[in-house]
């Protein structure tokens, strides 16, 4: 039933047409649990109330349909006004994003000059850039586009992701140029030409690549809400005398929230992901898919938002 659901949740997320009629019904569906709400005014509140718990942050504006370049151009500069109104609001934020949104697939050339333009204006502002890792199909276009916007600059990183046989070997490659990656589990549904589908082997090689990367040099973004993995990075960084400020652990916006406060409590430098905008249903459904539990919540929540007197 678990897996059945698992494949419902993937494959719905990478429906045109159930993001488009989940829009109609907003973030009524019980999405504002993992999403900061449409607005980037919204984004920044939500960024600033984790500021105030000690966490930091990432903001990620959702897109994930881009069809035109048109499109592409005006998700890049969503991307530019969110660094501003970070800057503006001086909170404690970078920004996150996804190369499809910004046209990889469309015009690659559209999608390089414009991450340089984003990845500049971090820079103006002090801050930094993290690309997200997609499937299968767009890891090597992102790798590669990653290692060229690495010849100008330093204020960007990338997503690896533990799922995928191949990331042992990128690691590996990558920590020449010290990268700052992200290590994260894996979020889409993969063959098992491609990725482990046994989740032990998914656990046992997320812990050989924070090991690997921590010992190549590069900075590591740990994000997993896992205590199994967290207890074995806090001990990894312990054995090999990492410092502080050369990793950090990462956890979703409405995941895992007292596992985030005992970090922050603990010392350790703990980030928040942000995601807002109105393209949130490809998202939502990556959530439901990691944990089909999750759909309870959203019964629960649906039957009482249309309980009469207290829809919205
Ligand atoms: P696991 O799935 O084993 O979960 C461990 C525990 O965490 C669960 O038992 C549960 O308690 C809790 N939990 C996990 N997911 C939950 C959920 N959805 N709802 C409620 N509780 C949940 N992936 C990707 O492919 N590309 C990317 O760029 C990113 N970026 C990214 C950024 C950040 C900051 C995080 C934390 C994660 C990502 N991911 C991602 C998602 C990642 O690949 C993975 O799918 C999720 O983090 C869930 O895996 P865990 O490591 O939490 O472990």
């Amino acid at each position: 039933m678990e897996k059945l659901l698992r494949h419902l949740f993937q494959t719905l997320g990478r429906s045109q047409a159930a993001n488009r009629l989940a829009k109609r019904y907003g973030l009524r569906l019980g999405a504002g649990r993992f999403v900061a709400g449409e607005t980037l005014k919204q984004s920044i509140e939500a960024v600033r109330r984790l500021n105030e718990r000690g966490l930091i942050a990432t903001v990620d504006h959702l897109g994930e349909f881009v069809s035109t370049e048109e499109e592409a151009r005006l998700s890049a500069e969503m991307c530019l006004h969110t660094l501003d109104a970070i800057d503006k609001a001086g909170v404690q934020s970078n920004l996150s994003l996804k190369l499809t949104s910004l046209g990889l697939d469309l015009n690659r050339e559209l999608c390089k000059q414009s991450m340089k333009l984003i990845v500049e204006r971090a820079k103006s502002y002090g801050n930094f850039v993290r690309i997200d890792m997609e499937d299968y199909v767009h890891c090597q276009p992102t790798l590669d586009l990653y290692r060229e916007l690495r010849e100008q600059y330093d204020n960007v990183g990338v997503v690896v992701q533990a799922y995928l046989y191949r990331t042992e070997e990128d690691v590996r490659s990558l920590s020449e140029l010290q990268a700052n990656l992200r290590l994260v589990k894996g979020a889409y549904k993969e063959s098992p030409d491609v990725a482990f589908s046994d989740k032990r082997d998914v656990d046992d090689n997320f812990k050989r690549l924070i090991r690997l990367q921590l010992e190549g040099g590069g900075y590591a973004a740990i994000a997993t809400h896992d205590e199994q993995i967290v207890a074995y990075a806090k001990e990894a960084v312990k054995e090999l005398a990492i410092p502080n400020g050369r990793f950090e652990f990462q956890m979703l916006y409405g995941i895992a929230e007292e596992l985030q406060s005992r970090l922050v409590d603990e010392g350790y430098r703990v980030r928040v992901y942000v995601p807002f905008g109105v393209d949130w249903f490809g998202y939502f459904m990556r959530r439901l898919a990691e944990r089909p539990a999750n759909v309870w919540f959203v019964l629960k929540h649906m039957m009482r938002t249309t309980r009469p007197g207290k829809g919205s």
